[in-house]
């Protein structure tokens, strides 16, 4: 989310803390791609089944007479002449435009429902949401800010399913709150408290909406609704007590006053995006956990200037900083005094006070989604830094599994994952799932990338059994559990590439390659300053002004995405190919430096976060989490039919430094998108981010999430609903009071094609 309050200087969700001195790639020589052009062309089955409509909005016309041919379906016996269903065409759905309305727009031919809003009630006895800021209960409520999300199907007996397409279960993120100053104020009947200290009763309801819910959905008579009752139903909050896995479970650097063990701790905070393990578990990333506590302005002398403090500043943490929320105000008890973690004890191991506490966030966290005894495990092997998606690499039989991840803060890195476990056809189904988690993802090696200006790239194995890690100058690694908790650390000492702001990851299923969205970089200059600005390079080549009203926007505003393609050794493999996939744009800028993908109207987006493939359709589903482009459309869904690394072309960009000098940077771009191969599917309303995205098995049903609508409004105007800047999803007749509300939307295409269609 952005448009934080003014809260302090730092922007609790654009961290920016790396000062290392790694290199960028500002000289640059072509190197020439292999040129193996190819667009996929696979599709499925033709859609035949004639749905009511749940019709909501639709806009533009019916033309489906883009896209690529199948296979034709076979003939009807006689003697009825059935009628003959068109072959599926993806992408044969007409454009959206871009919108300012506050409504959820989809094509002609689709329709959308909403689901599952915050506040809806997750067990029998809790009351409709009445949403007018006096609800409580939300332990047994649906959380706030629903970001990513994955589909785990249910049998008539409650038993995991791949095949179920009526009834499964969503895990859903709830990642923050719409906040100012403070106070989470559509959540408080009068908008809260924004000055500290903060009510207790205010911060229990907040520390309630953050984490994760597990949500049972159902299909009756083609109408998708939430059941309310399901035993299956739970939540996970920033309170919630979580195992520590991997290499950092038990380590000194987890030892707290809760768990002098450092077994355990409490909570998972900001969570982002998600993955589906191959054993049917969910993963969860905890992406701006850092912002939510508070260090004393002296606590850097407390520690004694330590490496503590090194890494503390390294993760966003400076003495003295307010944290975003107040939580650490509401009394003496235990559960707020943890959002403190200035060294405050005499303990020497941490044991008495909370000064360990921030190493207990920054996980992939795995949930058994069908079982909510069972305690999340904060994977620790994954590393830690601003998660976002975890995306599996094609799992196969006596192979390592291999996981990607970004790490999405400005000049931050790419990680992945690979186990040490080579993966078994057995373990699909496991009866024990988290047992199955503790196999494949407690032990392995963690990698980060560092790309070549040529189009090469190289993992950079995060091992203290190198010399340049535990010999690093900056930071004095202890083992490699301190490796995995100061992931970046190490990155740092590795050399790996500074990108800007990796976000969501995705496996294209027809040929395995990785794709990254990369939002966007502010602190991109061609005549970089300070520590914190970098000069373009190979893989985030642009640096350009554009203009929102009268306000210049600088840096890379618009965002990119990058692709990798594994060397021999596939998922283990430690050197890659990779291009530029696409760049954000708008449509009307100069295609030399900036549009260089060449978007059309029907195309053009700014800040790419979210991204799913589909494993239905293989459509590539980019999401957008925009402030840039916002002056002339609200955040968007695009689908894409990707070609592969390597079938475009190297294109130079060329630069003038201050001083006259030429700046030359050379980057492999993908091939540039046709008006089949990348559409706008849907635009959201006012304010919100378009984020999550999972499909029942047969890919006829699609859950998006629509995130904190109507963010923009004034907590000054909260009395006055016409002063929102959004009423959704009220204003689409779902639910009571008009405060806007974070949601998931299920849609579907009204002749019970397949979406994307
Ligand atoms: Fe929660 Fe970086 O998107
Ligand atoms: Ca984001
Ligand atoms: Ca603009
Ligand atoms: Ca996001």
């Amino acid at each position: 989310m952005k448009n934080l309050p003014d809260l302090t200087k730092i922007d609790f969700n654009d961290e920016d803390s790396n000062t290392s001195k790694n290199p960028t790639f500002d000289a640059v020589l072509a190197a020439r791609l292999s040129r193996r052009g190819l667009l996929r062309g696979g599709v499925g089955s033709a859609g035949t089944a004639l749905l009511g409509g749940l019709a909501v909005v639709g806009c533009g016309g019916g033309g489906n007479d883009n896209g690529i041919p199948v296979s034709p379906p076979a003939p009807a016996p006689a003697p009825a002449p059935a009628p003959v269903p068109a072959p599926e065409k993806l992408l044969g759905f007409e454009a959206v435009a871009k919108s300012l309305a506050d409504a959820v727009v989809v094509p002609a031919g689709y329709s959308f429902s909403v689901l599952y809003a915050l506040g809806d009630p997750l067990t029998a006895g809790t009351p409709a949401y009445k949403n007018d800021g006096t609800d409580t209960a939300f332990e047994n409520r649906a959380g706030d800010h629903h970001d990513g999300m994955e589909w785990f199907g249910l049998d008539a007996s409650g038993k995991a399913s791949l095949t179920s397409v009526d009834r499964g279960l969503l895990a859903v993120n709830h990642e923050a709150t719409t906040d100012e100053k403070l106070s989470s104020f559509f959540l408080h009947a009068a908008g809260g408290t924004t000055t500290l200290p903060r009510p207790a009763s205010e911060v229990d309801k907040e520390i309630a909406i953050h984490g994760i819910s597990v949500v049972e959905v159902k299909k009756t008579a083609d109408k998708w609704a939430t059941v309310q009752d399901s035993a299956f139903n739970f939540r996970l909050t920033a309170l919630s007590d979580i195992e520590i896995a991997g290499p950092a479970r038990g380590n000194a650097l987890l030892v707290t006053k809760y768990s002098p063990s450092g077994l355990k701790t409490r909570g998972t905070l900001n969570n982002c995006g998600t993955g589906k393990t191959p054993w049917g578990t969910f993963l969860t990333g905890e992406e701006n956990w850092f912002g939510y506590f508070t260090r004393s302005a002296t606590d850097d002398t407390a520690r004694g200037n330590d490496k503590t403090v090194t890494a503390l500043k390294r993760y966003g943490s400076a003495q003295g900083g307010a944290s975003r929320h107040g939580w650490e105000s509401a009394g003496p008890d235990d559960r707020y005094a943890r959002w403190i973690i200035s060294k405050t004890g005499a303990s020497a191991d941490g044991s008495d006070d909370y000064r360990n506490e921030l190493n207990g966030m920054g996980y992939i966290v795995e949930i058994d989604p069908l079982d909510k005894a069972k305690s999340a495990k904060k994977r620790t092997a994954l590393g830690r830094f601003a998660h976002e998606s975890a995306a599996f690499g094609k799992p196969v039989v006596g192979q390592p599994l291999v996981v990607y991840m970004g790490d999405d803060a400005r000049n931050e890195y790419t990680y992945k994952f690979v186990s040490t476990a080579l993966w078994s056809a057995a373990d699909a189904n496991p009866a024990d799932r988290l047992a199955t988690g503790d196999k494949y993802l407690n032990d392995g090696k963690l990698y980060v990338a560092k790309f070549n200006a040529n189009g090469t790239g190289e993992w950079l194995e995060l091992s203290f059994t190198n010399p340049v890690i535990a010999g690093y100058a900056g930071y004095a690694f202890a083992d490699q559990a301190d490796v995995c908790v100061n992931a970046r650390l190490a990155a740092d000492a590795v050399g790996a590439t500074k990108m800007d702001r990796p976000e969501w990851g995705g496996v294209n299923p027809a040929n395995g390659e990785i794709y990254q969205t990369l939002t966007n970089n502010s602190n991109r200059r061609v005549d970089p300053t300070g520590s914190s600005q970098l000069a373009p390079d190979s893989a985030n080549p642009r640096v350009y002004t554009d203009m929102k009203g009268a306000t210049a926007q600088q840096g890379n505003p618009n965002g990119h995405l990058l692709r990798m393609r594994e060397g021999s050794a596939g998922g283990a493999a430690t050197s890659f190919t990779w291009d530029v996939y696409l760049f954000g744009a708008e449509a009307g800028a100069d295609k030399a430096m900036i549009n260089i993908s060449s978007l059309t109207a029907d195309q053009d987006f700014s800040s790419p976060d979210g991204l799913v493939f589909s494993p239905s359709t293989g459509i590539c589903w980019i999401q957008t989490d925009d402030g840039a482009y916002t002056d002339v459309t609200n955040c968007m869904m695009l689908a894409a039919l990707p070609g592969q690394v390597g079938d475009g072309a190297a294109k130079t960009l060329s630069y003038t430094r201050a001083d006259s000098s030429k700046l030359d940077v050379t980057t492999p771009v993908g091939k540039a998108p046709t008006a089949d191969t990348l559409k706008r599917f849907l635009v959201g309303p006012v304010g919100c981010e378009i984020t999550g995205m999972c499909e029942t098995p047969d890919g006829k049903a699609i859950f998006v999430n629509i995130q904190h609508p109507g963010e923009s409004t004034k907590q000054a105007n909260l009395a006055d609903p016409t002063l929102y800047t959004s009423r959704w999803p009220s204003n689409a007749g779902y639910g009571a009071g008009s405060r806007p509300r974070s949601a998931t939307i299920v849609i579907t295409k009204n002749d019970g094609g397949r979406v994307g269609s």
